[in-house]
């Protein structure tokens, strides 16, 4: 099922999402409902809070075919290096492309959907897809790194954007 994406400033974006403890069948159909509305949008990752739901889950799928689905659920970054500067946008942040600097290889462990332990050493897009995602379950936007310059302009524009749509219904 498509799952509403929320759009910021959106005060539910900021939500800091809780650790999820059952590995039940809701867990499966949400992580289902996320990859759905995630390849729907277009995008490669999404986070649980960006449709409302406060939970330590995030879908991501960096590959060009859309064919290397990876669920992680509680997901942890262990160790951090380098930095890379990376072009980003964010299904909850319309029409806005911005450089923001990322650690360029991180370790990481989290939890499948099934509850057993993942580990895992990336770098490049996939890094960098986790480290947005992972953000989002802190409640935090990858704009949140530009200057408050660049993020006054890009309130304003996107308050232009939803009237035109408010409008145009
Ligand atoms: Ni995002």
């Amino acid at each position: 099922m498509l799952r509403k994406i929320l759009n910021y400033p959106d005060p539910r974006l900021r939500k800091v999402a809780e650790t999820v403890t059952e590995f039940d069948e809701p867990l499966k159909t949400l992580t289902r409902d996320m990859f759905e509305t995630m390849y729907h949008s277009s995008g490669i990752g999404l986070a649980a809070t960006q449709i409302d739901i406060h939970l330590r889950v995030v879908v991501v799928d960096v590959s060009r075919d859309r064919t290397c689905p990876l669920c992680l659920v509680n997901p942890v970054i262990e160790k951090k290096s380098g930095t890379v500067a990376s072009k980003e946008g964010c299904l909850s942040v319309p029409e806005t492309v911005e450089y923001v600097n990322r650690a360029e290889h991180i370790t990481l462990r989290a939890q499948n959907v099934n509850g057993e332990n993942i580990s895992m050493d990336t770098e490049g897009l996939l890094a960098i897809c986790i480290q947005h995602e992972i953000d989002h379950l802190d409640g935090k936007l990858f704009v949140d790194y530009l200057s408050n310059l660049k993020q006054n302009r890009l309130k304003k524009r996107i308050s232009k954007i939803e009237l035109k749509e408010s409008t145009a219904n």
